[in-house]
């Protein structure tokens, strides 16, 4: 069993920040397991086979699903954002600068989940391999 998921030492963080890692890593996890079905499904022949393949990946997304929601419980800000991102019709990156803009100016003082320099902590996931 790894501890991949953590780069800080394990018990140097606080419990949530644990269960917040393991979450994440879990997401990422699905992630991949969908795309690991999708490349299986574009080359299986079987239509057999490729229905039980069919039938995981949709498992596999509603464990992503899950994954994504139990974060964003924990995350006021990006669950706002994501509120204007997912479900939405026309532009994903224009729907995306939108709602972190609104997110940022609501409230006057920033939304709930702010880090103290009013950021959303976005900025720093960009380029982030974890
Ligand atoms: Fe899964």
């Amino acid at each position: 069993m790894g501890f991949d998921q953590y780069h800080e030492p394990p018990d140097e963080l606080p419990r949530a920040t644990r269960t917040f890692a393991r979450l994440c890593a879990s997401l990422t996890e699905e992630a991949e397991a969908i795309g690991w079905y999708e490349q299986r499904l574009a080359v299986e022949s079987a239509p057999d086979a490729a229905a039980v393949m069919r039938d995981a990946q949709g498992e596999e997304f509603k464990h992503f699903r899950m994954d994504l929601e139990y974060l964003l419980r924990r995350t006021p800000a990006w669950r706002e954002i994501a509120r204007g991102i997912l479900f939405q019709t026309g532009d994903i990156v224009e729907h995306a600068e939108e709602a972190e803009a609104e997110a940022l100016e609501g409230g006057g003082s920033g939304p709930a989940g702010a880090y103290e320099d009013g950021s959303l902590g976005i900025g720093s996931l960009k380029g982030a391999s974890r």
